[in-house]
């Protein structure tokens, strides 16, 4: 476990699992963390900031009206400093102070004003911990990039069996490593840095009369993978999604759509953009004119008529500021040749291809692609969306440079 040259701010708050940040403070500075303690109020009443600053060789802070502290080094000059921030042990107060963007004491003003990934060990007593309230926060701030690290099953010193313990310092340490050295292999490959990403993803809803609707089985899935693969690449992504249960990725900007023409609006809105990533499932036809009032089954057969929605991809591309223009091919037969003429008729630079049908692609969480361009193609074999994004938001990259 190597945390060299690595700035760990450590979080503590109030519990009885705070014993074990002591343990947790060595094992961090073990590993070659420079360790800077912030506790709660209520940590204080379980440990003193006196052992921990033997512990980490730095004073450790409570108050953010501490104007020796500030005079030092002022909170926001410890939020910048910090690589990551580790919460542990995590209670339940802190989390729902945190989930709900509170800054009512030095350790939540930091975490707001950190760009550092946040690391949270919850610990406390088994039914807070399943309460629905605590739950929602966890997910809260999951879903906001926060890694929660645990809790461990067990007996608790409340007397109790079950989740909530905190984990051990190592798992702890071990997991902050992990964590850091991912974020430095994404760094690395921060190969959209500066660039614009408008990506289309999900299934386009065209109204037949205010009830009824055509749609198709899109669950957007792909385009929110491939949204995700560009924000991690570094790029600044607007997704403008149709009907989807998916939720917002973080660090993305999402606009919602519904009918197709809506979509067109919002991605003509959304230009000029670098590279243009159409994953939506768009109608190709809306009803001609859909009925002000629901329709009433009186007849034996209903025809609706149906008119041409324009294509937003081939409109993207041909605009005179073209973005790089990636389309998707979903097709049931003929696959390559089908790809390879969408490719030219619509004057893209990229085209992902996949089989779809019974059981394939379309509310899977796997797929395969076929990636052509011009003169070169790539197979990426069956695996996850998001495995399968990240290979084509690198191959994207790869070409665009190819390009400039
Ligand atoms: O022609 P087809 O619908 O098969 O083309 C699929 C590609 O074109 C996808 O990238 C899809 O998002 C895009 N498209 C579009 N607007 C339409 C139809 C398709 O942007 N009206």
């Amino acid at each position: 476990m190597n945390l060299q040259h690595k700035n760990i701010l450590l979080g503590i708050s109030g519990g009885i699992a705070s014993y074990k940040a002591c343990e947790l403070v060595r094992r961090l500075r073990d590993a070659g963390a420079e360790v800077r303690v912030v506790m709660t109020d209520n940590a204080t009443r379980f440990i003193t900031p006196l052992t921990l600053q033997a512990l980490s060789g730095h004073p450790v802070r409570v108050s953010l009206w501490d104007e020796n502290h500030e005079a030092a080094m002022g909170h926001i000059e410890l939020a910048r400093w910090a690589d990551a921030i580790l919460i542990a042990p995590a209670s339940a107060d802190v989390m729902a102070r945190l989930a709900a963007g509170m800054a009512d004491d030095l350790l939540t003003t930091l975490c707001l004003a950190s760009e550092a990934p946040m690391l949270l060990a919850p610990a406390m007593n088994r039914i807070m911990w399943a309460h629905p309230a605590t739950q929602a926060n966890a997910q809260t701030l999951h879903q906001r990039g926060a890694s929660i690290l645990g809790p461990a099953a067990g007996s608790q010193a409340c007397g109790e069996t079950g989740e909530g313990r905190m984990l051990e310092a190592v798992d702890l340490v071990k997991q902050l490593a992990d964590v850091l050295a991912c974020r430095v292999d994404k760094r690395s490959a921060s190969t959209l840095h500066g660039k614009r990403v408008v990506i289309t993803a999900g299934a386009t809803r065209e109204a037949i009369d205010p009830v009824r609707f055509i749609s198709n089985r899109s669950s957007g899935r792909m385009g929110y993978a491939v949204a995700e693969a560009a924000r991690d690449a570094g790029a600044e992504v607007v997704l403008i999604s149709g009907v989807t249960h998916l939720p917002t990725p973080p660090g993305i900007r999402r606009i919602d759509v519904e009918t197709a023409l809506q979509m067109r609006t919002a991605v003509l809105q959304a230009m000029p953009c670098d590279i243009f990533i159409a994953t939506a499932a768009v109608a190709d036809y809306r009803p001609a004119d859909p009925a002000t009032q629901k329709i009433k089954k009186h007849a034996d057969t209903l025809s609706i008529e149906l008119i041409k929605n324009p294509d937003i991809l081939s409109e993207v591309a041909a605009l005179e500021r073209r973005p790089f223009s990636v389309g998707f091919a979903a097709e049931t037969e003929h696959l390559l040749e089908h790809a390879r003429d969408k490719l030219q008729r619509k004057n893209l630079d990229l085209i992902a291809a996949n089989r779809v049908g019974e059981g394939l692609a379309f509310d899977q969480l796997d797929n395969a692609l076929s990636v052509l361009w011009a003169d070169g193609q790539i197979e990426l074999a069956h695996t996850d969306k998001s495995t399968l994004a990240r290979q084509l938001i690198q191959i994207i990259t790869e070409r665009l440079e190819s390009h400039a």
